[in-house]
């Protein structure tokens, strides 16, 4: 009988708390609304996110919820929008979204603002796109924070990196698309990204003005384990001579 009674409580706030039937928690219901109004559409004619409204946010076109929760999970703006939607900046209420593992906003444009450091916050998320969405300045070292991230795409925008040691924070990381960016003299590029991310299986590094120098690897005591990455892209760079001897027969 107890256990019924705790049960119908927990029932209780469950329907309480979420709406019936695609509705996600209030709280993160507000934090995609806040969202939405932090963009504007580049198209006057054009309404923006015209599902994002009502209470049934689990269908929000682009969203997606965990269906027994309530919290949402998945925001999905890929490139269908094609920069019809611009925000001076990614809006602090997307860490209001703590279960968020899935966050695609490649479809967007953000105007040439630095990626914010709250990002650093998300930590449960497994997948980041930003490629192509406008955003430029150094990659904050705090989306090193992100321990669960498998998918980093963050290529085709005006982004400077620095420093990759944050990279070998990402223990998880599978792909990663740094395309197009510039590497600037980064000393230790090649044992943070091949030796340090155990779990890299395809890198993309097209465009990003590197040379052999990037790729020296006499500072390492032992050998590169390459043998994770089945994806290698470094086409339009400044190599010369002979590539460097340990990327040989890595190619695709
Ligand atoms: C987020 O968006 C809301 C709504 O447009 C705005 O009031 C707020 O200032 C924005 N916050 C940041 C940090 O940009
Ligand atoms: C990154 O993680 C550290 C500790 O894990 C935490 O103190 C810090 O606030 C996090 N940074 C951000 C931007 O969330
Ligand atoms: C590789 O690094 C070593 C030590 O930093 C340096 O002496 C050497 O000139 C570098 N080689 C190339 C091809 O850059
Ligand atoms: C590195 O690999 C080469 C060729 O496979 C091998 O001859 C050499 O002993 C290895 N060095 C170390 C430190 O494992």
């Amino acid at each position: 009988m107890g256990k019924l009674w705790v049960g119908g409580i927990f029932l209780f706030f469950i329907f309480a708390t979420t709406n019936l039937c695609s509705g996600c928690l209030e709280h993160d219901r507000r934090a995609l609304l806040q969202f939405k109004s932090s963009l504007a559409s580049s198209d006057s004619t054009a309404r923006r996110l015209p599902s994002w409204t009502g209470n049934k946010c689990c269908r929000w076109k682009g969203v997606s919820c965990n269906d027994a929760t309530g919290y949402v999970t998945r925001i999905d703006l890929g490139s269908d929008l094609l920069g019809s939607l611009e925000g001076n900046e990614l809006n602090s209420s997307l860490a209001e979204l703590t279960r968020l593992t899935y966050l695609d906003l490649s479809g967007l444009y953000f105007r040439s603002s630095p990626i914010p450091k709250f990002v650093g916050s998300m930590t449960q998320l497994r997948f980041l796109n930003l490629c192509s969405a406008g955003v430029s300045g150094a990659i904050p070292h705090e989306i090193g924070n992100l321990s669960s991230l498998c998918v980093l795409d963050l290529s085709d925008m005006d982004l400077v990196v620095d420093d990759v040691t944050w990279l070998s924070s990402l223990l998880a990381l599978e792909h990663l698309d740094l395309s197009g960016l510039s590497v600037g003299e980064v000393g230790n590029f090649d044992k943070v990204l091949l030796y340090m991310i155990p779990s890299l299986r395809s890198l993309r590094l097209s465009g990003c003005d590197l040379s052999n120098s990037h790729f020296n690897r006499t500072h390492l005591d032992s050998n590169i384990t390459v043998s994770t990455i089945q994806t290698l892209d470094l086409s339009r760079n400044s190599f010369q001579g002979n590539f460097p001897l340990f990327l040989q027969g890595k190619m695709t």
